[in-house]
């Protein structure tokens, strides 16, 4: 038996997918039964597909999604255009039209997710991304099914490529951020607009699905907390060397009392920990949980040939369910209410780095703020840097989530002082 499937655009990911299916053919179809032939392949117009074939690629290259949605032998559809629309025009109709979908668009399933599974569940096929998360690690099917025995409580994540390699870079070569970005750009990582890879936009995409799977709860994207790593400077980063921490970009999901909370802020990850050694553009998954206790799950997460591997094995268990006749799964089935978290049960350490005016009192003024919060300092370190200014850096005891915020404002209204950075200390 043959599945046929169509592909939405033919870039980066989606030219890696036939290389897969015919390099393992023979394994794909002794699994599945099946062969999986691309039938149609959606191109932006008709000087795309010229191109694409005088390159050789010897597909039905289409303009039209209508050509696709129309023609019944197409019963799988894998979106790899990227960003919403329209994408998301696409997979709907696709849905509607009773075909499965595979996607690796984290931006459109972290802000309209909930909405596409609904279109999916509602026609009777189903919708699978285990692409959209840390691009070749297989980490989204882990959690719905190897995890499905234990209790999730703490997800860690370094999970977007181009700001590892910065972080990288500003780390091991004392770069700064421009030199970091700069590299990132000439070697491709970065694309021409970086804000969602150096915001930490694209992690937050990442922890809004990582919560649905692991947590069982799907957090808005609007209430995950997110700062990237622009502000980081190499004398944050010579500090953190000094006191045995790596800074890295780092995303949180927790499970407290109260309800759950995700975050992307850089972190001061202590040297010895798992994801302090995840390095350059490598992604990792650090879960912890009530029986398993700590595991990582470490690879590339991105990059052609890693991503479109998880293209496949989504096209595999779906093109399985065709052959063979019986409904596929939901992706993910563990859903509960989502709670979130209350501030006060949200407790870390952070890192302050502040300039002001070197003359005598001023330490004793933040200590006063902090002190007014109930605050201590764990460690403070203090330096001329010329002109009369001083670095302060603090580092905290732990403090909740309301004692952070109110210290921020407070410092940053403060006269006289400048609240360089705050990185959160793990
Ligand atoms: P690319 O930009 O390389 O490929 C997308 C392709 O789709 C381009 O050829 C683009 O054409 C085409 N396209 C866009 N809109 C249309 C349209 N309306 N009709 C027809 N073709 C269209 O992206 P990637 O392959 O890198 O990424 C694909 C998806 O995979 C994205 O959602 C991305 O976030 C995700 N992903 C990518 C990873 C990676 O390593 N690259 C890793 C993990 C996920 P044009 O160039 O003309 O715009
Ligand atoms: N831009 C992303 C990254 C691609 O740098 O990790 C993979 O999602």
């Amino acid at each position: 038996m043959t599945v046929n499937i169509a592909l939405l655009g033919f870039g980066t990911v989606a030219s890696g997918v036939p290389f897969l299916l015919k390099e393992n053919g023979e394994k794909i179809t002794a699994a599945t039964g099946t062969d999986i032939q691309i039938s149609k392949v959606l191109v932006r117009d008709d000087a795309e597909k010229s191109t694409l074939l005088a390159q050789g690629h010897d597909y039905q290259f289409v303009t039209s999604i209508a050509d696709i949605l129309t023609d019944a032998s197409i019963d799988i559809v894998v979106e790899l255009m990227g960003r919403i629309e329209p994408a998301k025009t696409f997979i709907t109709q696709a849905l509607q039209a009773h075909k499965h979908v595979v996607t690796a668009n984290k931006d459109l399933l972290a802000i309209h997710g909930a909405e596409l599974l609904k279109v999916a569940a509602d026609n009777g096929v189903a919708l699978y991304y285990e692409a959209a998360v840390a691009g070749g690690i297989p980490i989204l099917r882990t959690l719905a099914n190897a995890y499905n025995a234990d209790k999730i409580t703490k997800i860690l994540g370094v999970v977007n490529g181009t700001s590892n390699f910065m972080m990288t870079k500003m780390v091991d070569e004392g770069w700064t951020y421009d030199q970091a970005l700069a590299e990132a750009s000439r070697l491709g990582y970065a694309e021409s607009d970086p804000t969602n890879d150096v915001d930490g936009i694209d992690a937050a995409y990442k922890m809004v699905l990582l919560s649905q799977f692991a947590f069982g709860m799907t957090i808005d994207f609007e209430k995950v907390r997110h700062e990237g790593i622009r502000k980081i400077t190499p004398e944050d980063v010579k500090l953190a060397q000094k006191l045995g921490f790596v800074i890295k970009l780092v995303g949180e999901i927790v499970e407290r009392e109260s309800g759950i909370y995700a975050e992307v802020v850089p972190t001061f990850l202590p040297q010895h920990h798992q994801l302090a050694k995840v390095n350059g553009v490598m992604n990792a998954v650090f879960v912890e949980s009530i029986g398993i206790g700590e595991a990582m799950f470490y690879g590339p997460g991105a990059g052609q040939k890693p991503t479109a591997t998880s293209v496949v094995s989504d096209l595999i268990a779906l093109a399985m369910s065709v052959a063979e006749h019986y409904p596929a799964p939901p992706f993910n089935t563990f859903v509960r209410e989502t709670v979130y978290a209350q501030k006060e049960d949200l407790l870390d350490k952070y890192y302050f780095a502040i300039e002001t005016e070197d003359k005598t009192g001023q330490l004793l003024r933040l200590a006063e703020l902090f002190d007014a919060e109930q605050v201590s300092f764990e460690q403070v370190f203090q330096e001329s840097i010329g002109e009369n200014r001083a670095s302060i850096a603090i580092i905290s005891h732990r403090m909740d989530l309301n004692q952070f915020d109110s210290l921020v404002e407070q410092i940053s209204a403060l006269d006289g002082f400048k609240l360089r950075n705050t990185i959160k200390v793990i």
